[in-house]
């Protein structure tokens, strides 16, 4: 079958109030629009063209692909118009789909299973329903008495019976390409709204020998986001799903409702997820890992067994297997954490690799350095990375055991096996198996007063 989809993305959304083209707006991290493009390419189409219109440059920057053909409407003069602005050359398609790019959870299961029906069919056109608690703002299935569909009232030019009926057209429908062209060329703009309603086709399909209509079960999926008030809904409905299959992978989430997936988690099993966590871009978690209350993990990996404890944030680390985070450490992009290594509160660590169990446990930054395995840096080591211009390396030896509160200047070396002081502040090498320390010598004076005795003296 040859097929076409079509997706309209030229809307301003102006319920949306705001800057941005309402498909760019985002559901579970990612563009509305974008999840349309990922329905449409599951039905493996010959082509697809997005309608772009409303900031069409920022639309084409974020989701253009080559397999896409971007469209412009100039003139957002309907849906109906939409679709016509990407052809006329329809008739070289079996079938046109038309999606709406501000319905963002539609599944590409249901498409497909949906256009096998329509192929098996002698119908010239199929569209999706569906019966939302509220059907307020959508274009209302008319039905004769008989149950066939006769055609689609949009609310705004709907009588209050009209308005009354509970089905819904969710925005997707499908043509036989030979018969588009034809329809589209004969809608008109005299409605309420003065455009060209793609809905419209319906009536005459309904006319010129009937209408395919199929039954969403779920409205949820078929939701339509015209403010930020749906968009808030769909977001929620998307997180439901994704917590259902992270489940359903075998992750327990302690709080479904408390977990946020804006990006892919890949879990292994047995994962723990307590409430308050976010998952930005691509997450990977090891089996048994365990992520604490108010985590923000963002385009990293997580090792076997690992456990990041509440509130830690780490962003294109990979922490490994054993290794234990925070509570309230972050982890910089860059950070590798091997086997068994751990980083405690209030440890900042960038573009270092801290080889297997090494331990910073406390109140440390750790920013360009390698350490060697088993090495243990104090409460408060700092490696003072950058000149002011440029960025220097710091290279702690295995073993090596650095004091509490330790000023490692780069470019500088620690030795293996080497011992800092604590309160050193090192900025030439430090050599392996030796003590090293630089401090200013503790002085005490013993004929030293405090001002209110000086004053005391004074007055007798
Ligand atoms: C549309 C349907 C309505 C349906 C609902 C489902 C029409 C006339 N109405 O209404 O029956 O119940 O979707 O969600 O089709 N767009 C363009 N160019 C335009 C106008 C719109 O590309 O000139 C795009 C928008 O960007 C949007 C989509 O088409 O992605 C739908 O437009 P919108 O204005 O949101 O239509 P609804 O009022 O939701
Ligand atoms: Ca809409």
């Amino acid at each position: 079958m040859n097929l076409t989809v079509v997706i309209l993305a030229a809307g301003q959304g102006t319920r949306m109030r705001s800057a941005r083209p309402k498909v760019l707006h985002e559901v579970g991290g990612r563009p509305m629009v974008g999840h349309v493009l990922d329905a449409a390419r599951s039905l493996s189409p010959q082509r697809i063209r997005l309608v772009v219109g409303h900031g069409a440059e920022e639309v084409r920057d974020r989701v253009g692909a080559p397999d896409v053909e971007l469209v412009e409407q100039e003139e957002q003069l309907g849906t109906g118009h939409a679709v016509q602005c990407a052809g006329p050359e329809f008739a070289d398609s079996d079938w046109v789909l038309v999606l709406n790019g501000d319905v963002p959870l539609l599944r590409g299961e249901t498409l497909r299973s949906w256009a096998e029906a329509l192929a098996g069919s002698s119908h010239d056109l199929g569209i999706l329903t569906t019966h939302p608690v509220d059907p307020t703002g959508y274009g209302r299935v008319l039905r004769d008495d008989q149950g066939r569909v006769t055609g689609i009232r949009e609310e705004k030019d709907a009588t209050p019976e009209e308005r009354s009926i509970g089905e819904v057209f969710t925005g997707t429908l499908a043509v036989r390409g030979e018969r588009l062209g034809p329809w589209l060329a004969s809608l008109s703009a005299d409605n309420a709204q003065g455009e060209y309603y793609l809905t419209d086709v319906v009536a005459l399909a309904a006319a010129a020998g009937g209408v395919l209509a199929h039954r969403v079960p779920d409205p949820g999926e078929v939701q339509g986001v015209n403010n930020r008030r749906h968009l808030a809904a769909v977001e929620a409905a998307f997180q439901e799903r994704t917590a259902a299959a992270l489940m359903e992978a075998g992750v327990t989430l302690r709080d479904p409702a408390r977990t946020a997936v804006y990006g892919k988690v890949h879990p292994a099993t047995d994962v723990v997820v307590d409430p308050g966590c976010q998952f930005e871009g691509e997450v990977t978690l090891g089996a048994g890992a365990h992520i604490g209350p108010g985590c923000v993990l963002r385009d990293c990996a997580i090792g076997e067994g690992a456990r990041v404890e509440a509130n830690s944030h780490i962003e294109g680390a990979t922490v490994g297997p054993g290794a234990a985070v925070g509570p309230f450490a972050r982890l910089r992009s860059g950070t590798v954490l091997e086997d068994g290594s751990k980083v405690g509160n209030f440890v900042e660590v960038k573009k270092a690799r801290l080889g297997p169990g090494v331990k910073a446990n406390h109140l440390s930054y750790v920013g360009d350095a390698e350490v060697g395995e088993g090495a243990n840096l104090g409460a408060g080591t700092i490696t003072c990375n950058y000149d002011g211009h440029r960025k220097h390396t710091t290279t702690i030896g295995a073993g090596a055991f650095i004091g509490s509160a330790v000023q490692l200047v780069a470019p500088v070396s620690v030795g293996e096996g080497a011992t800092i002081g604590a309160g050193s502040t090192i900025t030439k090498d430090a050599p392996a198996g030796a003590l090293t320390l630089s401090r200013a010598k503790q002085l005490t004076r013993h004929d030293w007063k405090r001002p209110e005795e000086r004053a005391k003296e004074e007055q007798d």
